[in-house]
């Protein structure tokens, strides 16, 4: 595996290789390497692709008094990791080589990305569709391996290869989770052990609900708060959002007649952890279309 720290580099090994006939496959990351963004990187190998992995704390897409300083930065460790999963490069840019000016360019996905994780962290989404489409025009035409685990975060980058027409592949992957259902996260570090235990209760109450939906429950607002107020029963979570979504759009839906994302956040202490998961209505509802 070999560390590219300069956009140059990147794109002369991303070109040899798909001279050679190679499919490039991209992980974009922010480090801190676990065991869900190392799924990507197998995904990635296990469809044939010289796969780059990106190590970048962009910037962009945090607000003022987030975690940008704190965020974890275990280098040494995500190498080790990335080698380990089979990357053949592992691109590692300083904040300078990403963005030696402040860029007046930015991408934004309005519609996409102004509820939810948008609505509590407005300039999240612009921050991440502005690097991740730097980082498309860097490593080219490619495969690129995104987590559902930020199921609004891949709807986001997969209309903006469609709006912009890039020669991009964009997959997503499923969630890996702890035993206890707990999605894995690079800020799950932040949770005290009391926190940790009561964590998984975001999982808990989107599970329920999606057998709620499966047994034929149609009215969105009911799961909505049935979610909501799971949450709430846990005394250390503060609840954010709980939603139901079309998957494609993000967009509310009230009355459950096909396969939607219900989705939710709370605030454990420091950490403020997300969560989805499928919920499909019974087969025999009958109006599908
Ligand atoms: P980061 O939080 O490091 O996540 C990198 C990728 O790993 C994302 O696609 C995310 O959805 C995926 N991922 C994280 N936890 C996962 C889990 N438990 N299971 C499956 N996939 C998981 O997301 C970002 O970085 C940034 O916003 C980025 C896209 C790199 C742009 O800066």
């Amino acid at each position: 595996m070999e560390v590219l720290t300069t956009i140059d580099q990147v794109r002369a090994r991303t070109g040899e290789a798909r001279a050679s006939g190679h499919v490039v496959g991209l992980v974009p990351t922010m480090g801190a390497l676990h065991d869900g963004h190392v799924s990507l990187i197998e995904a990635a190998i296990a469809d044939g692709c010289d796969t780059l992995v990106t190590v970048f704390v962009n910037p962009l897409q945090f607000a003022e008094g987030e975690d940008l300083d704190a965020y974890p930065r275990p280098i040494e460790a995500d190498l080790a990791a990335a080698g380990a999963a089979g990357a053949a490069w592992v691109f590692v840019p300083g904040d300078g080589e990403m963005y030696p000016d402040s860029p007046l360019t930015t991408v934004s996905v309005a519609a996409l990305g102004d509820r939810l994780e948008g609505a509590s962290r407005p300039t999240h989404f612009s921050g991440v569709a502005t690097v991740v489409t730097k980082l498309f025009a860097i490593a080219g035409r490619c495969r690129a391996y995104f987590g559902e685990k930020d199921f609004q975060q891949l709807a986001v980058v997969t209309r903006l290869v469609a709006d912009l027409s890039l020669p991009v592949e964009v997959l997503g992957c499923p969630i890996v989770r702890e035993p206890d259902g707990l999605a894995r996260s690079s800020r799950n570090v932040y949770l005290t052990s009391e926190q940790r235990a009561a964590a998984p209760v975001l999982h808990r109450a989107l599970l329920e609900a999606a057998d709620v939906v499966h047994a034929g429950e149609r009215r969105a607002d009911v799961v909505r708060a049935l979610i909501e107020n799971r949450i709430r029963s846990e005394p250390l979570a503060a609840f954010d959002y709980a939603d139901v979504v079309d998957p494609a759009t993000m967009r509310p839906i009230e009355t459950i007649a096909v396969p939607v994302r219900l989705l939710a956040a709370a605030q454990f202490g420091i950490p403020r952890l997300l969560d989805n998961v499928a919920a499909l209505p019974p087969h025999d509802l009958g109006d599908h279309t």
